[in-house]
């Protein structure tokens, strides 16, 4: 069946079964690898995107429940206003270790700074809970989310 989706600003044709999951569309048929795929169930964050700038578990999203929806990804978060406070953050504190959780940890830190400018620890264990990373990097995940935080006071909350 074909769908047409929105993704990082760009309307993509697809062919699929419409129970198809999104991970597997935006990884196997549009080539777009930087979003993971972990568990398949929902439970690692490791496949998160953005749908309508809320972060979603990619691999338990069915395509045919897009529909005019905007998704976008790691490839283009950094061209929004919080997603490049947060890359820039990661960078500067050097968060990333695998490779592998951190695209959905960005993702879900991303969603958060853009609907809350300011979080406290608390807001950010809140959204950060369903992005497992195995070797623990959650202490500088956190830093760097203030850091990114931080960064958006001092450019007037943009
Ligand atoms: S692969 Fe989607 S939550 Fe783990
Ligand atoms: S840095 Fe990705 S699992 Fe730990």
């Amino acid at each position: 069946m074909a769908f047409t989706i929105s993704v990082n600003g760009r309307a993509r044709s697809v062919d699929v079964d419409g129970d198809t999951p999104l991970l597997w569309v935006l990884r196997d048929v549009l080539g777009m690898t930087g979003t993971k795929f972990g568990c398949g169930m929902a439970l690692c964050g490791a496949c998160t995107v953005h749908v309508d700038g809320a972060a979603t578990r990619s691999c338990v999203t069915p395509i045919d429940s897009i529909a005019a929806s905007k998704v976008t990804t790691i490839e283009a978060i950094g061209a929004t206003a919080a997603g490049g406070r947060v890359q820039k953050a990661w960078l500067e504190r050097e968060v990333v270790q695998c490779g592998y959780c951190q695209s959905g940890q960005i993702m879900s830190a991303a969603a958060l700074l853009a609907s809350n400018p300011h979080p406290t620890d608390a807001d950010i264990d809140d959204a950060m809970s369903g992005n497992i990373c195995r070797c623990g990097t959650y202490n500088r995940i956190r830093d760097a989310i203030k850091q990114a935080a931080q960064s958006s006071g001092q450019e007037g909350g943009r």
